[in-house]
């Protein structure tokens, strides 16, 4: 066996955390960026900020090795809306449950703060199927597509979790 276990991100994860994401498979080089960018402020945040900056970022370890991570928040101006801003298992190791302890790693964080429902965007792209697939089977629901969001026939699809 090897189980699967979550901890807040640690500064020393920031390398693992990018190969992460460079090696998903459908993140483009603004997209890496941009994941880069919030662990910044995450880990900016110093020990004090932690779950209640605006970036918390978790990682998945198995057998001691960080194998995803995934960063959320809480979202500004509502009352119980957190959002989930980018999330990555091991291209490796995927199927494994990583993104399913993930997102119970981010619900148990936005609770404690009274979060009720998490959303998200992702591409309406075939780029995109094995991650929608992971949604519809771990609880989302799709709420909403815009038509050409991201670019010409690349929809924006909304997804909710509620709890
Ligand atoms: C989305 C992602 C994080 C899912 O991580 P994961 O660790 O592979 O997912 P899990 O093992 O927790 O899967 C949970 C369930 O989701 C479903 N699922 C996951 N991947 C699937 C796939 N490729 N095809 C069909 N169903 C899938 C299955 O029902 C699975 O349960 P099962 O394996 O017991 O049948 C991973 O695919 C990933 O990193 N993708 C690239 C990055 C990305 O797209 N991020 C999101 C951007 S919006």
């Amino acid at each position: 066996m090897h189980p699967i276990t979550t901890r807040l991100a640690a500064a020393h994860d920031r390398p693992a955390i990018e190969r992460l994401l460079r090696e998903a498979g459908n993140f483009n080089d603004e997209e890496c960026g941009v994941g880069l960018e919030i662990v910044d402020v995450y880990f900016s945040d110093g020990p004090t900020g932690g779950v209640n900056g605006d970036y918390p970022t978790v990682v998945a370890e198995r057998d001691g090795v960080v194998v995803g991570y995934a960063t959320f928040g809480r979202t500004p101006m509502t009352e119980s809306t957190w959002h989930l801003y980018f999330i990555a298992a091991d291209v490796r190791i995927r199927r494994a449950g990583i993104g399913r302890a993930l997102c119970s790693a981010i619900r148990d964080v936005a609770m404690v703060r009274g979060g009720r429902r998490l959303v998200l965007e992702t591409s309406g792209r075939e780029l995109y199927d094995a991650t929608r697939a992971f949604y519809d089977a771990t609880g989302f629901v799709e709420e909403g597509r815009i038509p050409d969001y991201y670019s010409p026939g690349d929809a924006v699809v909304y997804y909710v979790w509620r709890w």
